[in-house]
């Protein structure tokens, strides 16, 4: 894998897009897209259904390679890097729709994902010589507990994830990607089947992580409200093109990102925000 810094920002970005373009057939999902994840930021990214949000997560976390631009970690050039390279290399991301181990305990998936991060090719061999199966060191236990406190799952850890409300299950998908110990997490709509007050706690939670950890966030949400309220840096997209971004009391006023979200009609209140996007109507 080559090494290209070219400029500052692909330097000092924890994460960063240049120029990407992906082509479905006829249909230009990104049309040369730009957007840096800076060291200890949250940055939020938004747009209306079928905008390019998820493909430009595929792009970034490795599973999809794009037809033009680059994809840099730490100014290190990952475009051709494999995700399991990229997740070696700080990253972290979570799925709209949890992707868990049905009969796991809360626990088991935390302590499968440190091991991973502390045993690595360790735990193959660990099958075959029983290692795997010695009672872990009181460092592991100790760092499991940390992942699950911080995420106000300990009363929850020896449950098997199989009868969990959609609120935890999202908290155990963040624990488990918090316990490969990211420099970056992406986070594809983590609010999404949330209530009002759920969605409040997990945008405290996201707070601290980044406060607590210096993990730099980039989250994709459908809930603007959220993502203006907790993201120092906003892009949004719009049919593949990022129309904007900046920070959250611009992008709040913008009126291209307003006619993105609500069509020619614009809100009377200037103070109205983006918050019932069409994407929000059809889950
Ligand atoms: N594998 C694929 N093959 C063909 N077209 C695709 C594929 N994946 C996505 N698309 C199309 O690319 C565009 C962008 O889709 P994407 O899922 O990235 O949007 P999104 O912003 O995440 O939308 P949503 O808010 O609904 O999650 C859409 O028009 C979608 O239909
Ligand atoms: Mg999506």
């Amino acid at each position: 894998m080559s090494t290209v810094a070219t400029d500052s920002a692909a330097a000092t970005a924890r994460l960063e897009a240049s120029g990407v373009t992906v082509r479905f057939g006829g249909l230009v999902a990104l049309d040369c897209v730009d957007l840096a994840v800076p060291p200890g930021a949250m940055v939020g990214l938004v747009g209306p259904n079928g905008a390019g949000k998820s493909t430009l997560f595929a792009v970034l976390s490795g599973l999809l390679k794009p037809n033009a631009g680059r994809v840099r970690m730490g100014g290190a050039d990952v475009t051709r890097a494999s995700p399991m390279e990229r997740a070696r290399r700080g990253l972290a991301r979570t799925f709209q729709r949890p992707e868990l181990f049905s009969d796991l305990t809360v626990r088991e998936h935390v302590v499968l994902a440190d091991r991973v991060r502390h045993r690595g090719g360790r735990i193959l061999r660990d099958l075959v010589t029983g290692g795997g199966f010695r009672r872990p060191g009181a460092d592991e236990d100790e760092r499991v507990d940390a992942v699950l406190e911080a995420l106000h799952l300990e009363d929850l850890r020896d449950r098997q994830v199989s009868g969990l409300p959609l609120g935890a299950s999202r908290l155990v998908e963040i624990a488990r990607a918090l316990a490969t110990g990211p420099e970056v997490l992406l986070l594809d709509e983590p609010s999404s089947g949330l209530d009002g007050r759920e969605t409040e706690e997990l945008a405290a939670t996201l707070a601290r992580l980044n406060a607590d950890r210096g993990v730099s966030l980039l989250l994709v949400e459908h809930d603007v409200e959220m993502v203006l309220g907790m993201c120092g840096t906003v892009y949004v997209l719009d049919f593949g093109a990022m129309i904007r971004s900046g920070p959250p009391e611009e992008i709040r006023s913008d009126p291209a990102v307003r006619a993105a979200y609500l069509g020619t009609e614009q809100p009377s209140s200037p103070s109205a925000t983006p918050d019932t996007a069409p994407d929000e109507e059809s889950r």
